[in-house]
């Protein structure tokens, strides 16, 4: 797997790893992040590294497991962080990393129907071990609820027109591959639809993506989870590829500052250079912010 780790510069720079320190990263995916910090923070300072999909977690055991006696891996999700630090007696904590969502990995290879480019079930599960996969909500959840995804998850505004369609073909026929949703919503949306910025299938697997693996809940927990566990002066940095998230991010932090929880690093979230967008397509919509525990 070839992997560019998005904003590296930035994220150490925030993050700011010395000698010794531990941190957490609640999103591994790759270990791109991680090994950069563990470089930072030798001779013993320990990374705790989370990834909740069973796939990229095997592969980074494999890779990874041998790289460092500092790095203790865990297959969960970060929505448990406080039990996953708790069990493993991590502390003190002296930084926090999340970098948000899928990675490359999900839309090239894992077959589970992330892509609108791809012919692939819906699926579009973090952890095949869940219930709950894209095609069930697409044949089986009621049609408003439906509506009401597209438009809260992937602000769709013709969330109605492609709820309506979904309802008509699935009378007819179960909708279960990626190139079937496709063509629906290519007959359910205008020629011109949102022509000079995105691909017209991006807010609908967005939407879907999120629902089915309750994203934005378990963000919000999560990060509120981290906050809890840094030490004093220890630093949080989250990157987010979608308004949502960043929404989330900023309004938490703006909670945690009022009540003197937190510091806010970054004014402004921080935003990829035109180079690293070169080298890396999915890093442009990436937005980090950081912060202090007070
Ligand atoms: C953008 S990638 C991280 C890339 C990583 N920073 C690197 O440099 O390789 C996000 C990863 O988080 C994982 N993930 C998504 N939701 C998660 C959750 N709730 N708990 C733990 N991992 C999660 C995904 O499977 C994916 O591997």
């Amino acid at each position: 797997m070839m992997h560019v780790p998005v904003l590296l510069k930035e994220v150490i720079n925030y993050l700011n790893p010395q000698a010794n320190e531990n941190f957490i990263d609640a999103t591994i995916g790759q270990g791109g992040h991680t090994a950069a910090i563990l470089k930072k923070n030798k001779p013993q300072g320990k990374v705790l590294g989370i990834e909740m999909d069973p796939d990229i977690y095997k592969e980074l055991k494999e890779k990874m497991a041998k790289m460092s006696d500092r790095l203790i891996l865990i297959n969960d999700s970060y929505v448990h962080l406080k039990k996953i630090v708790k069990r493993n007696d991590f502390k003190p904590v002296h930084g926090i990393l999340f970098d948000l969502g899928m990675c490359s990995w999900h839309l090239e290879a894992s077959k589970r129907g992330f892509s609108y480019l791809k012919d692939e079930p819906l699926d579009m599960r973090f952890n095949p071990q869940n219930n709950l996969t894209a095609a069930e909500i697409i044949n089986f959840w009621d049609i408003k609820e439906i509506e009401k995804i597209l438009r809260e998850f992937g602000e769709e505004k013709y969330a109605h027109r492609i709820s309506l369609a979904i309802k008509e073909v699935r009378k007819k026929e179960r909708i279960v591959g990626t190139q079937q949703l496709v063509d629906i919503l290519k007959k359910a949306l205008p020629k011109n639809y949102d022509k000079k910025r995105i691909h017209f299938a991006t807010r609908t697997f967005q939407a879907l993506r999120i629902a089915v693996n309750d994203e934005l809940q378990v963000i919000k927990d999560g990060i509120k989870q981290a906050i809890k566990i840094l030490e004093p002066g220890g630093r949080i940095a989250v990157i987010s590829f979608h308004s949502l998230e960043d929404r989330i991010v900023k309004n938490l932090f703006r909670e945690k500052a009022k009540i003197e929880e937190l510091n806010i690093l970054t004014k402004k979230p921080l935003t990829v250079s035109l180079e690293e967008i070169r080298n890396n397509s999915r890093s442009r919509s990436a937005k980090l912010r950081a912060a202090e525990k007070l």
